[in-house]
C-alpha cells in the first residue's frame, strides 16, 4: 500500500516571514493527517528557516531546483548537498518551468537526480505534456522520454524511492485540470513504463504524484485513482485552508 504524498511547491512567491507563517500554520494543520506524506518547496532563502518551523511536526522541506554540481564557480546556483544542510528531505527537479522558462535539458534533468541522491535528497521528478504535444498525439512519447532519460543508469531501489509528479503543462496555474479518467490513464503507462523494465517492487512501491490545478474540490476524485499517489500542489498550497482542504478532502470516507 503506497502512503499518500501531497507536496505543496511555492514557486517564487512569499518571503522568509510569510514562508515561516504559512509553515507554521500548515503543521498545525497537518496535525491529524498521520496517515499522509506532506511535504512544502519554499524559495531558497526560506529553506532553513522552514525547517525550524515544520520541527516536531512531521512536514518535511523540499527544494524546488539545484545545480547538479556540489560546488564550485557556479555564480548564483545553489547545490543538493547546501539544501540537504539547510534541512530539505526532497528535492523536486525538471518542473516545466525550470525546463520551458530556464532551459532545462534532459541531460540536466538526469544529472540532478543523481546529485540528489548523491547528497541524500529524495527527488520528485516532474514530467509532463505540453497541450500541444497532447493535440498533436505525442503525450505518451515526451512523458516517457522525460521519464526514461531522468532515471538512467540508477539503481532499482534508487527508482522506487523516487517519487514522480505526472504535471500536464496545460494543467499547471490554468484552473484546468486534467480529468481523472486523463491522469489516471497516463499514470498507468508511467507505472507500465517501470513495470516492463525494472524489478515489480519499483512500480508497485513508486508513488505517482499528479499535479496542475489540484483544489480541495477536485483532489478526492483525482486521488480515488488507482494510479495517483499523490499531488503536487501550486497555488492551493499557498493558504493553509486551501491545502489543508486538500489533505481533509482525501482522507474523508
Ligand atoms: P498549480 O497547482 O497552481 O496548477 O501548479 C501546479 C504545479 O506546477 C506544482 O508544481
Amino acid at each position: 500500500m503506497r502512503r499518500p504524498f501531497i507536496a505543496g511547491n511555492w514557486k517564487m512567491n512569499l518571503g522568509i516571514k510569510e514562508a515561516v507563517s504559512l509553515a507554521q500554520e500548515i503543521g498545525i494543520g497537518c496535525t491529524p493527517f498521520r496517515s499522509v506524506d506532506v511535504a512544502l518547496a519554499p524559495t531558497t532563502l526560506a529553506v532553513d528557516a522552514v525547517n525550524e518551523a515544520l520541527q516536531g511536526t512531521g512536514v518535511h522541506v523540499a527544494s524546488q531546483n539545484h545545480h547538479e554540481s556540489d560546488s564550485g564557480a557556479f555564480t548564483g546556483a545553489v547545490s543538493a548537498t547546501m539544501l540537504k544542510e539547510a534541512g530539505c528531505a526532497y528535492a523536486i527537479i525538471g518542473h516545466s518551468e525550470r525546463r520551458t522558462l530556464f532551459g532545462e535539458t534532459l541531460d540536466d534533468v538526469h544529472n540532478k537526480v543523481h546529485s540528489a541522491f548523491k547528497a541524500g535528497l529524495l527527488p520528485i521528478l516532474c514530467i509532463g505534456e505540453t497541450l500541444e504535444q497532447r493535440e498533436n498525439g505525442q503525450a505518451q512519447t515526451i512523458v516517457q522520454e522525460q521519464l526514461l532519460s531522468a532515471l538512467k543508469d540508477l539503481s532499482a531501489d534508487q527508482i522506487a524511492a523516487i517519487t514522480i509528479a505526472y504535471e500536464p503543462v496545460w494543467a499547471i496555474g490554468t484552473g484546468k485540470t486534467a480529468s481523472p479518467a486523463e491522469a489516471q490513464s497516463m499514470h498507468a503507462f508511467i507505472r507500465s513504463l517501470l513495470q516492463e523494465r525494472y524489478p515489480s517492487f519499483v512500480a508497485n512501491d513508486i508513488r505517482i504524484q499528479y499535479g496542475g490545478s489540484v483544489k480541495p474540490h477536485n483532489a478526492k476524485e483525482l486521488l480515488s485513482q488507482p494510479d495517483i499517489d499523490g499531488a503536487l500542489v501550486g497555488g492551493a498550497s499557498l493558504t493553509a485552508k486551501a491545502f489543508i482542504g486538500i489533505l481533509t478532502a482525501i482522507t474523508q470516507g
